[in-house]
């Protein structure tokens, strides 16, 4: 419950008597100061009712962060925990996209806005549910940009969950400043980079603007880590071979060597950019690192077509990959309840 001595008692219901004492102009003040006082008050039950919250940064675009914020999303309700997903993305929100949703009409009830349900149970909001037409640009500048953010979060009945996700747009630190006064006791935040040097200084600007906000860090995920590609080695007749050494012909004519199976199946890496840069980006800075994904196309595919990855293929690699990396971030976030917040 909510300690704060807010009352419950609505000026626009006012007596005759009060009303007729009232001019418009203060009214409408009274209207508004009530209607945040019940914003402040959900945003406190809010804190209340969810068990963690935490917020998916990059500080280069493009590098995955919807991606990353589905797919934890997903992989966390896979598990059987109750999962809020929130789209900040006012500019650009595709989360509805990646999870098959777009078009829902949000349900209002009594001022609340209740969210979407998506695969697995995922309760979505996204700026795009409010859009008129999702292909046309949205404008808004910062302070209205930031207190449509606000009221946004105060206005959404999320109902009990034991992870709220927030995914942002890329670049700038203002949304997740907003966000971080407006919900308090956020757990911190998971970064997402892409393997290449000049994203790893963008996230090491990202680590930097959690510490400066005094919010741990959760993690880094490092995306499109290489690209798999696997098949079998057969002799002339079609039948495939035992263990033998092969060499595969990757791009721009590199060879790669690979050892078959016992059954002559072949499974080899490319590093599309390089490897294990976010992993030593995460050792240098002395944040955990929660795991990598690798280049795969299906994601692309599942983001137009709105079904993801984990829902497209539960049992293959990147299902796998994201069990992996919630796995370490339900450790971390459970090794913080027990010592408290930890700032790093
Ligand atoms: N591991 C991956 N393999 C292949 N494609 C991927 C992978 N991760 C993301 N993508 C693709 O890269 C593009 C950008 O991904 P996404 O939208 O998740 O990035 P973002 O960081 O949220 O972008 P923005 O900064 O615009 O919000 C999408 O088309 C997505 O399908
Ligand atoms: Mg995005």
């Amino acid at each position: 419950m909510v300690d704060a001595p807010v009352s419950t008692h609505n000026p626009s219901k006012d007596g005759d008597a009060n009303d007729a004492q009232v001019n418009p102009e203060q009214k409408a003040q009274m209207e508004q100061a009530y209607q945040q006082m019940r914003r402040k008050m959900r945003m406190a039950q809010l804190a209340e009712g969810v068990r963690h919250k935490f917020m998916v940064l990059s500080g280069k675009g493009g590098v995955g962060k919807s991606t990353v914020a589905t797919g934890l999303a997903l992989a966390l309700a896979r598990m059987g925990l109750k999962v809020g997903l929130l789209d900040i993305d006012i500019t650009g929100p595709n989360v509805p996209k990646m999870l098959g949703i777009e078009g829902t009409q949000l349900h209002v009830e009594d001022g609340q806005i209740y969210p979407a349900i998506g695969p697995h149970g995922v309760k979505v909001i996204s700026m795009a549910f409010l859009l008129e037409d999702p292909d046309k640009p949205v404008i808004w500048r910062g302070p209205i940009k930031l207190g449509a953010i606000q009221q946004f979060i105060g206005d959404v009945a999320w109902g009990e969950l034991d992870h709220l996700i927030i995914d942002f747009p890329p670049g700038t630190s203002d949304e997740p400043l907003t966000v971080t006064q407006s919900l308090p006791d956020m757990d911190g935040v998971v970064i997402v980079t892409t393997p290449q040097d000049v994203a790893l200084l963008d996230s090491r600007k990202s680590i930097n603007f959690a510490k400066t906000i005094n919010l741990p860090v959760l993690g880094v995920v490092e995306n499109m880590r290489g690209y798999s590609l696997s098949g079998t080695a057969r002799d002339s007749n079609g039948k495939p071979l035992g263990k033998v050494s092969i060499d595969v012909s990757g791009p721009s004519g590199q060879v790669i060597e690979a050892v078959t199976s016992d059954d002559g199946e072949w499974t080899v890496n490319l590093d599309l950019f390089k490897s294990g840069g976010g992993e030593e980006a995460a050792a240098e800075m002395d944040v955990p690192f929660l795991g990598s994904l690798p280049f795969d196309p299906g994601f692309v595919r599942g983001g137009d077509d709105g079904v993801h990855r984990i829902v497209s293929d539960p049992e293959g690699v990147a299902a796998a990959a994201f069990e992996t990396i919630v796995t370490r971030l339900i450790d971390t976030l459970e090794s913080d309840d027990d010592e408290g917040v930890t700032i790093i």
